[in-house]
């Protein structure tokens, strides 16, 4: 898929530098040609030998090489690719990259290229959260660069959280992207995601625990493959990712309303969790103890997307995809929700508080389609996101 394609892969100094030998051999397995360049930093963690083996080229190390000067100056090399990937990217190639800095070989090819960019960060979680990393990570994305990752999880340092550099293949996924090459391509996805908030009065709402985590991985793992994204989501704890349309809505009939403005699509994923019922006249003022007394909340039931969409006459998408959170009979109840709502298949999962699943990093997940339930192991959101990407992808393009 990636035939003929030459990469720029600059490898930056970070523990997770060991990732892009595997990445190296994933990229040339689907017949592209890697020029590889290390920083100074990540020669600490990769040896310029490995590398230079795996990519089958030479490796390019200095500035000031004359040798490499001679053979391809800087200025040709930033622009022999059709894609530079910088990974890991560190917090300070990340920073260089923000302040146009250009005091060594690998910023000097991403100031000089007129080449797609895409990074894929990688450092402590402490580190990605500062505002510093912050603002860098917004001045590159308004730049043009592509992101993907990090990933959340346990990292090398002992710490939690989002920071870890993405798994080989899912950065493969977005190089075929960048690429224009992914299976996807020419395909419009809607994936709804997160809560919906249904107000009370103008400070109080109705919410539920939904983290938007894996309707976000899904989105990020479909647009990876080439899809166009409309991204509908809630009020979600995890930011949308990047390269997918956003659309920000609170309550359930917000979400309804920009659902049948995203369509048509050629595949809908209805990840996010809407509150069934919404306050039936929520007031237009704030409730007052002393003046209302305890408040009676009367319930008025909202529109079930899904079910809306899947039974749509004209226009319905070619494949419709519901979720199911279930704590009991997943695989019965799963089933029964499937012909209830008339979706194409529903990704079930047990979310009985001992799985940890609800608001946690890993699912386990069963999909239901109309050949029967399919078990997954547990794995991360992310590799749950990717392999239902994948699947989405042999069901449209075959
Ligand atoms: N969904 C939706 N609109 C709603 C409610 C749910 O689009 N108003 C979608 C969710 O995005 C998810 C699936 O329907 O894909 C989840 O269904 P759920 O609400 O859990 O099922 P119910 O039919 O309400 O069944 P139960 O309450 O018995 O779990």
């Amino acid at each position: 898929m990636l035939a003929s394609k030459r990469i720029l892969l600059i490898i930056g100094g970070g523990i997770a530098a060991y990732k892009t030998l595997d990445l190296i051999r994933r990229l040339r397995e689907r017949g592209a040609a890697v020029t590889p360049v290390l920083t100074g930093a990540a020669e600490e963690f990769v040896t310029p030998l490995s590398v230079s083996a795996l990519a089958g080229e030479k490796v390019y190390r200095a500035l000031f090489d004359l040798t490499d000067e001679a053979e391809m100056g800087h200025i040709q090399l930033s622009r022999s690719a059709d894609l530079v990937v910088v990974a890991p990217a560190t917090a300070d190639l990340m920073g260089k990259m923000a302040a146009g800095l250009a005091n060594d070989l690998a910023s000097t090819l991403l100031m000089a290229t007129d080449t797609p960019v895409l990074i894929a960060p990688a450092m402590n979680v402490r580190m990605w959260q500062h505002p510093a990393t912050r603002r860098n990570h917004a001045q590159l994305a308004a730049d043009g660069i592509r992101f993907i990752g990090p990933n959340e999880g346990d990292m090398a340092c002992g710490e939690y959280g989002p920071g870890r550099m993405s798994e080989p293949l899912e950065i493969v996924a977005a190089i075929e992207a960048a690429l224009g090459d992914g299976p996807l391509k020419g395909k419009r996805v809607l994936v709804t995601s997160g809560p919906t908030h249904e107000p009370i009065d103008p400070v109080r709402y109705i919410a539920n625990r939904s983290s938007g985590a894996q309707g976000t991985a899904v989105a990020r793992a479909l647009a990876a493959l080439g899809a166009e994204v409309v991204f509908v989501t809630g009020p979600a704890d995890v930011p949308p990712p990047d390269g997918v349309e956003v659309v920000r809505v609170q309550s359930a009939r917000e979400m309804d309303a920009a659902v049948d403005a995203a369509l048509p699509v050629d595949a809908g994923v209805f990840a996010a969790a809407v509150a069934d019922w919404r306050v039936a006249s929520a007031s237009d003022r704030k409730l007052k103890k002393s003046r209302d007394g305890l408040p009676v909340l009367e319930f008025a039931e909202n529109p079930d997307i899904l079910k809306r969409v899947s039974r749509m006459e004209a226009g319905r998408p070619p494949l419709v995809v519901g979720f199911a959170a279930e704590t009991n009979d997943v695989i019965e109840n799963a089933t029964a929700k499937r012909l209830r709502k008339g979706c194409d298949w529903i990704v079930a999962n047990d979310v009985s508080p001992a799985t940890g699943i609800m608001g946690g990093s890993e699912n386990a997940v069963i999909l239901i389609t109309g050949e029967g339930a399919e078990e997954w192991p547990r794995m991360s959101k992310e590799a749950v996101a990717d392999r239902l990407a994948r699947r989405i992808a042999e069901t449209l393009v075959g």
